[in-house]
């Protein structure tokens, strides 16, 4: 029976997206997306998307009342579905066993629940979410505990790789697509409805298909190398920074071997996102619980090194301007974990801004996507502070760029937004206190310019300004 209708449950980033590229490349299929959340759907139901992606409103607007429909009455969708896709949301555990690591699955558990009691007729339920090694058995335990009769189930792993930012180009242009399924007619029969409607767009030579464990934990093998790149040259960038090298010809130098490949090898101020450490913390603990204390430890030394990325960037930024930013004026450009997002989970920016807050420094910060609401969320979560009131005073939100960085000692650039490129820095310089620093926390400005220009400008991974006793500096 071909799929005819389909049900996504979470309106996210991941389950946003993906049912309405499904929509877009299968016009015969009904994509119906549910959310417990009413603002979410509402918004989605707009002219203002909850997320922003680059051409994420262009597909929506062509298929959204056609194929493609979203909805709080979970219900209804879930029942006259063929085939439901579980994005939601599996966090880090915050208490009990396996706190600060294991997956919380209970968004998981309860739209199991939820479809185990409304659920009538054959249901492909297949695992979007980033989920550890066997959730798929926990899920269909669910299921068949609440059996009845008439209702038959197939779980399928089908984890997600787009990235934030190019979610749209990744959907439509997949390097591959991962199906993981049981190994007996049924679960192969299954498997072939998923693999139809991707074939719609996707060749089917990159639709793999595997066992449904293999699957799960493809996607935090995934997640786990590329974060470890990102560690591995951020580790370097520190050497870089003590020897003359620069980690940009080191990566480059290294990127150009072909069985090493380019991507993913930009220093940074560290990575961020909802992804990679959430889903490291997961495999290590993944690891301890199988007794693998080495593996477990392997991989957490990528998250370690991550943090001490951040902590090495705040502390040069604070070294840098002689040893206390208190009540100094401290812009930092972009609030998103990486560009062509709004999405701030994890970021990079979180932690600069609490390090220079808890020093004493007034923030002033702009990002051309993140709404103020969300940026003071941030800053006054209880993981950042325990007095709000205080970070509100010493936090400005401005509008843009120019405005952000007037009267102030200095810029801590977080996010690689290709604006920031461009701005006039004659501008920015002619109207900031002196000297002027500015700390590139993304490697994504002409440095030497801004030199010329007089500002004293800090990068990571190579060493670009030293003081002579006389006070002047020098590149
Ligand atoms: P999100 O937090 O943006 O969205 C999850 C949505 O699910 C929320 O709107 C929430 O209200 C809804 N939800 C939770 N429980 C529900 C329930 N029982 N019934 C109905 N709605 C419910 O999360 P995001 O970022 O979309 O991630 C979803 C999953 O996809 C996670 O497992 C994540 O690890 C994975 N993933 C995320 C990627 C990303 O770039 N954000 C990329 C690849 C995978």
């Amino acid at each position: 029976m071909p799929i005819k209708k389909i049900c996504g449950i979470g309106a996210g980033y991941v389950g946003g997206p993906t049912c309405s590229v499904i929509a877009l490349m299968c016009p015969e299929i009904q994509v119906t997306v549910v959310d417990k959340s009413k603002d979410r759907i509402a918004q989605w139901n707009s002219e203002k998307l909850p997320i922003y992606e680059p051409r994420l409103d262009e597909v929506v607007r062509t298929c959204r009342n056609r194929n493609l429909f979203f909805s709080t009455d979970l219900d209804t969708a879930i029942m006259e579905a063929d085939l439901i896709f579980i994005s939601v949301n599996t966090p880090t555990k915050t208490f009990g066993t396996g706190k600060g690591r294991a997956a919380d699955l209970k968004y998981v558990e309860s739209a199991a629940r939820k479809i185990a009691e409304i659920a009538t007729g054959d249901k492909i339920v297949v695992e979007k979410s980033t989920v550890p090694v066997r959730a798929a058995e926990s899920i269909l335990n669910i299921l068949r505990a609440n059996h009845r009769p008439g209702v038959s189930y197939q779980i399928l792993s089908n984890p997600e790789f787009l990235a934030e930012g190019t979610a749209i180009e990744d959907l439509l242009n997949a390097d591959r697509v991962l199906i993981g399924g049981e190994d007996t007619p049924e679960g192969h029969a299954a498997v072939e409805e998923l693999c139809k409607v991707y074939e719609h767009w996707i060749p089917r030579k990159n639709i793999l298909t595997t066992n449904t464990w293999s699957s799960e934990l493809s996607k935090l093998a995934a997640n786990a190398f590329l974060a470890q790149r990102i560690s591995s040259i951020n580790s370097l960038s520190a050497v870089c920074e003590t020897t003359g090298a620069d980690v940009s010809e080191v990566a480059r130098a290294v990127g150009l071997d072909s069985r090493i490949g380019s991507k993913f090898l930009e220093a940074s101020v560290g990575f961020g996102g909802s992804c990679f450490q959430k889903d490291i913390l997961n495999l290590v603990y993944i690891c301890e619980c199988l007794n693998l204390p080495e593996v477990a430890a392997y991989w957490q030394q990528v998250i370690d090194m991550n943090e001490y990325q951040k902590s090495r960037f705040s502390a040069k930024v604070i070294e840098s301007l002689f040893n206390t930013v208190s009540d100094k004026q401290i812009t930092i450009l972009g609030f998103a974990f990486k560009k062509n997002t709004g999405d701030t989970r994890e970021s990079p920016a979180i932690h600069v801004a609490k390090t220079l807050l808890d020093e004493g420094a007034m923030l002033h910060l702009f990002d051309p996507k993140v709404e103020e609401e969300q940026i003071i969320e941030d800053l006054t979560h209880p993981t950042v502070t325990d007095c709000p009131e205080y970070v509100k005073s010493r936090v400005t939100i401005y509008q843009d760029a120019y405005t952000a960085t007037r009267d102030t000692h200095a810029i801590v650039l977080c996010t690689e937004w290709d604006e920031f490129k461009t701005l006039d820095y004659n501008r920015i310089y002619s109207e900031m206190m002196k000297p002027a620093y500015i700390f590139d926390g993304r490697k994504i400005l002409d440095h030497d310019a801004l030199q010329k220009i007089g500002f004293i400008v800090q990068t990571i991974g190579k060493k670009l300004t030293k003081t002579t006793l006389a006070g002047s500096w020098d590149s």
